[in-house]
């Protein structure tokens, strides 16, 4: 096999998302002038990883652009840092031509690297050494930095092909104090902003270099974490790979409150490996998050990163991060009775850090919430006192509450909004009682017992709010009400009022939740001056069996989230109202996620896994031909999009009442965009042949969507499923 390895990265098999920020990186490289792009992000978001990855795809990929890449240390010196640079350009620019890896890997000396010059007939590059040398032993550093930073330019004007500078971590050219470094970083912005080279830089505060160097000519782009869909399948992946049992909802919460950090998300997984733990439960992530965030990995890269100087510097930070407003210098100081100076020095580090923001002299936290935790605990610990364990008990107490609310903010609708939807969406419609019956649902579901068939017909609704206003002292879950009209008639004989509890939490309702409801509805009640009220408990996670039975016998509606899904959909829908009058049809909603690595046939893979989900569902083989057809043409447009050998395509399968969902998203690049016929990264790339793709899928299926995700967009491929009906649901 070829050596193509350049700078370390870490496997492509643990490599996931940023594929889009890649190409465009690599596009945006090639271009005449190329923009100058600067590029921020929090720690470990993966900046790092992000441009050796841009620099291998220019390096091995195109030759419009001689790509180096520095990464920026700290330095004893400006001489040795230009030592260091101009070896690494020469370097860089010697193994581009001579098409040598191993000369970007290794370490080699500048008399090797003069020899190998002269050996190659660049002498004028040859020069740059020797200059160097001269300015050393002058002990001149300006003339060593000045003809260190001038090398990319010579590197352009003797090859004829532009230098691409790959800058990494930019803000550590200006964060040591010093005369030394002060200078290096006024060079390096005169280099770069009066230079003829175009680059990338990247670091981990939006002002690095005290702001100066980019100021208004480079386009900013941030990396956020990956995205949620991306980071729970990261997180699915690792956990296969190294053993650990998961449930993806726990891994799709952690991924969020993890904030898509890559480091985060695979500390977590390794640490459930080390404990031999899984993360099937709340309580297993909330264990493992707080034992990795104090006394592993993530604590140690925390601490590390953080630097935290001084109790001072902490309790400020402590405060910045609990505030909800902006703190003002005079509350800080008058708080912790701190000199201005004292104040101003730590504002300063903190903000360097780029844990706060300061903003006409008000301090906002800018930090994420792991290093609020993180902050938490050196200071509860440090400052008040408190043992480890205790504040760990806190931290993880707080996260099983957090999580309960987790999956309504997930689904994008709080559960609130969407039974306040459904509501308003009450026209006389007719519903399955069973709908509204939570015991007789999952008896007959999950226990396979018989149910009744009767339906019930929903008022037309007038309007619908939330009960605050008319109890506001009181606690519990919030209630909805909603006004309306039975029989189509509007008098005040067929006024009728509902009145809904919602609980959008991890947990069941429970009996004190019944009870809480028939209490507050027995006074709510006393407002309306209605013919009838109708009682509705939802519960995303549904009810205990205790509180189904006490609902029951007080004649109270109750529905979990699946049963409110399948109301939501058949109020909005009348060709699926009509399919849903029969209660066969109705099943719960099932989720399975797929991620396909980037291999070839990995698309057979996804087939198998449609075949076996729609066969279960009931669709017959000629409906399940053409799911598969259409599938794995979404597939294939995926990953050729994708162009990188890295990507994986990640496939959500949602399989409700009437229809299976498929979602195919490729990690972030758009499927439809025509490609540039110029693309270097294509370049001997098969010509396109698939603009026909989507009028296949649109063929094959009853809907082919597109819809925009973050950084890119993603397919959604849509099955009604009609059983009797031998097209399966292709309506023509
Ligand atoms: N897209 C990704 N998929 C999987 N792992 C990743 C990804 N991006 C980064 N990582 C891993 O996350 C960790 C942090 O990445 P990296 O060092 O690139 O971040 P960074 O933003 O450069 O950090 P720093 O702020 O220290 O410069 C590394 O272990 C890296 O291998
Ligand atoms: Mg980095």
């Amino acid at each position: 096999m070829k050596d193509r390895m350049l700078f370390n990265t870490c496997p492509d098999g643990e490599f996931f998302g940023r594929v889009y920020e890649i190409d465009y990186i690599c596009r945006r490289a090639a271009e005449k002038p190329a923009p100058a792009i600067f590029l921020f992000g929090g720690r470990w978001t993966g900046k790092t990883e992000l441009l050796r990855r841009v620099f291998h795809g220019l390096f091995w990929g195109q030759a419009r652009v001689v790509p180096i890449y520095y990464q920026f240390k700290g330095y004893g010196s400006a001489e040795e840092f230009a030592e260091d640079y101009l070896k690494e350009v020469l370097k860089q620019y010697l193994a581009f031509r001579l098409r040598d890896a191993r000369l970007v890997r290794n370490e080699v000396s500048l008399d090797k690297l003069d020899r190998l010059l002269v050996d190659n007939d660049l002498y004028d590059l040859a020069d740059l050494a020797a200059i160097h040398r001269e300015a050393r032993r002058a002990s001149d550093s300006t003339a060593a930095l000045r003809n260190a930073l001038s090398s990319p330019a010579m590197v352009s004007a003797r090859s004829g092909i532009p230098v691409y500078l790959i800058l990494d971590d930019i803000d550590h050219a200006a964060c040591s104090d010093g005369q030394r470094e002060a200078a290096l970083s006024r060079e390096l912005i005169d280099s770069l902003s009066l230079g003829p080279a175009s680059f990338v830089a990247s670091a981990s505060t939006k002002r690095p270099l005290d702001g100066a160097a980019f100021s208004g000519s480079a386009e900013a782009m941030e990396l956020p974490g990956l995205d949620e869909e991306v980071a729970t399948s990261m997180m699915m992946d690792l956990g296969r790979q190294y053993g650990v049992e998961f449930d993806t909802e726990i891994l799709r919460l952690a991924a969020t409150r993890l904030e898509g950090n890559p480091m985060y998300l695979k500390s977590l997984v390794w640490a459930a490996a080390k404990s031999g733990v899984s993360l099937s439960t709340l309580k297993e992530f909330g264990d493992l998050y707080t034992q990795d965030l104090f006394e592993g990995n993530m604590g140690i890269a925390l601490r590390s990163a953080l630097g935290l100087r001084g109790i001072n510097s902490l309790r400020v930070l402590h405060a910045c991060s609990t505030s909800k407003r902006p703190l003002s210098d005079e509350d800080l100081s008058e708080r912790f009775r701190l000199e201005p100076s004292e104040l101003e020095n730590i504002i300063e580090g903190l903000s360097e850090a780029g844990l706060v923001e300061v903003n006409l002299g008000s301090l906002l936290w800018a930090g994420g919430s792991v290093v609020k935790d993180f902050i938490c605990f050196v200071y509860e610990t440090r400052v008040k006192g408190r043992s480890a364990e205790e504040v760990r008990t806190y931290l993880a107490r707080e996260i099983l509450k957090e999580g309960f609310g987790f999956r309504g903010a997930r689904a994008g609708l709080k559960l609130k909004d969407e039974v306040a939807e459904v509501m308003r969406s009450f026209n006389n419609q007719k519903v399955l009682k069973l709908l509204f019956r939570n015991q007789a649902f999952s008896a007959r579901f999950k226990k396979g017992k018989g149910g009744d068939e009767g339906e019930l017909t929903v008022p037309q609704s007038v309007g619908c709010f939330s009960s605050e206003r008319l109890e506001a002292g009181e606690a519990g879950p919030p209630i909805l009400v909603a006004h309306g009209f039975q029989n189509g008639r509007y008098d005040s004989g067929n006024e009728v009022v509902w009145i809904a509890s919602v609980k959008d939490a991890l947990s069941p309702v429970n009996i004190g939740d019944v009870e809480n409801f028939l209490r507050r509805t027995q006074i709510l009640r006393e407002n309306f001056r209605a013919a009838k009220v109708v009682r509705w408990m939802v519960g995303r996670e549904g009810f205990t069996a205790e509180a189904q039975k006490r609902i029951e016998a007080e004649g109270v509606f109750s529905s979990d989230s699946v049963q409110l899904k399948i109301i939501k959909e058949g109020l909005a829908d009348k060709d699926s109202a009509t399919r849903l009058k029969s209660s066969d049809k109705i099943a719960p909603v099932k989720e399975f996620e797929v991620v396909l690595p980037s291999s070839s046939k990995a698309e057979l893979v996804a087939a198998k896994a449609v075949e076996e989900i729609g066969t279960e569902m009931g669709f017959d083989d000629a409906a399940i031909g053409q799911i598969k057809a259409a599938l794995v043409e979404a597939c294939i447009n995926a990953f050729e999009h994708s162009r990188l050998k890295i990507a994986k395509v990640f496939l959500r399968f949602v399989a409700s009442a009437d229809r299976l969902t498929i979602h195919v998203q490729n990690g972030g690049v758009d499927f439809d965009s025509p490609s540039e016929p110029s693309d270097p990264i294509e370049a001997g790339a098969m010509p396109r042949k698939r603009g026909w793709g989507f009028e296949l899928m649109r063929g094959l299926m009853d809907e082919v969507r597109v819809e925009r995700v973050r950084g890119g967009a993603k397919i959604v491929l849509v099955k009604y499923l009609v059983k009797g009906d031998s097209s399966n649901g292709k309506e023509v």
